[in-house]
């Protein structure tokens, strides 16, 4: 018999992760919803065949039920109240998955107080945007005890990701190291674009041959941030896919990383700048981070929005 899995956090990443696992899973029970605002568990539910999801009331009523939890919220202070939610029920035996991107020691914490309790804990942050959630192409980065995580596999390859970054056995804070260490990789990259595609407006060469070149040298998640800033995209969208709130969490975390190492993220310090300016102009959790484009027009003195 398939283990009984709950998922809590039905925002960007968490919808397209239940989706596959509903569809691709190999689950013989309802898969178990929990969000915060219930409407999203409960519309959610709703495009799923009948039977395939039961949306419950309560952390603690869901955690009874379930043999495997996953978790994917905002932030920090977030996960930790969810983890406190989940202790409410014994939690012996069962499998918590925390897949939210937060500080290591924070999940070194949340760690330490499920296997006190006796349960089993994997963190395991992904890579991949909301497109890739909902096309079950996430790379998975799980770290913990390697029996822990060979309960999660199942449900990872081929299901909701296309790839692996595993930490076996090591400690649960390496798999956040990376993920934050990554997440600079995609915070720069916007600044670089957002900054390249100004001053090709502002110098005349214009956006569209910088596209071109990024579009023929780089593709991949280049061009797809090139074509969310040049469209217009960055403003106009009504729901950010990476809000500029979670982006300036995951600066603080990656810059408190690498000085808590003795090293430096400047470049980060760079990026975060200009996600002050796209949560000021577009409000932090409506701001997305193809708004550096939009800070990096404003930081030039043009306007925020482009005319695409
Ligand atoms: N978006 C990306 O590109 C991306 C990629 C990889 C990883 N991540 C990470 O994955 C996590 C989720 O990202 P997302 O883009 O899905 O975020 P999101 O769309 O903003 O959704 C956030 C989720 O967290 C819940 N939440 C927020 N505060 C809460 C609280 N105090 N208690 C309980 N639930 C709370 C929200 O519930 P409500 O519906 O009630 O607001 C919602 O389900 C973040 O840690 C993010 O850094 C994001």
């Amino acid at each position: 018999m398939a283990p009984q899995i709950m998922w809590i956090g039905l925002g960007n990443m968490g919808r397209g992760m239940c989706s596959n696992l509903v569809g691709k899973g190999d689950l013989d029970k309802p898969l178990i919803l929990f969000n915060r605002t219930k409407k999203r568990a409960e519309d959610l539910a709703a495009k799923f065949p009948q039977g395939k999801a039961e949306v419950v009331d309560s952390i603690e009523e869901g955690v009874k039920k379930a043999d495997i939890i996953f978790t994917i919220i905002s932030n920090d202070a977030a996960v930790k109240e969810t983890i406190e939610a989940i202790l409410k029920a014994d939690v012996k035996g069962k499998v918590i998955v925390e897949c939210s991107t937060i500080h290591p020691d924070t999940t070194e914490q949340v760690a330490q107080e499920i296997t006190a309790k006796g349960g089993e804990f994997v963190a395991s942050p992904v890579f991949g945007a909301p497109a890739a959630a909902d096309a079950g192409a996430l790379i998975f980065v799980p770290a913990g005890p390697r029996s822990s995580i060979e309960k999660v596999r199942p449900y990872i390859k081929g299901v909701m990701g296309k790839a692996e970054i595993p930490f076996e056995d090591k400690p649960y804070g390496s798999a956040l190291k990376l993920k934050l260490i990554g997440n600079t990789f995609i915070l720069n990259m916007a600044s670089v674009l957002g900054e390249g595609f100004t001053v090709a407006e502002k110098s005349g060469v214009g956006v569209e041959p910088v596209k071109q070149f990024v579009d023929t040298i780089f593709g991949g998640v280049y061009s797809a941030y090139a074509e969310r800033m040049s469209k217009g995209t960055y403003w106009r969208m009504e729901e950010p896919l990476f809000s500029a709130d979670n982006a300036r969490k995951d600066a603080g975390h990656a810059m408190n990383l690498a000085k808590s190492s003795g090293a430096e993220f400047k470049l980060t310090e760079v990026a975060d700048g200009y996600l002050k300016t796209v949560a000021e102009h577009a409000g932090g959790s409506k701001g997305d981070i193809a708004g550096i484009y939009g800070a990096a027009r404003k930081h030039s003195g043009l306007k925020y929005e482009n005319d695409s």
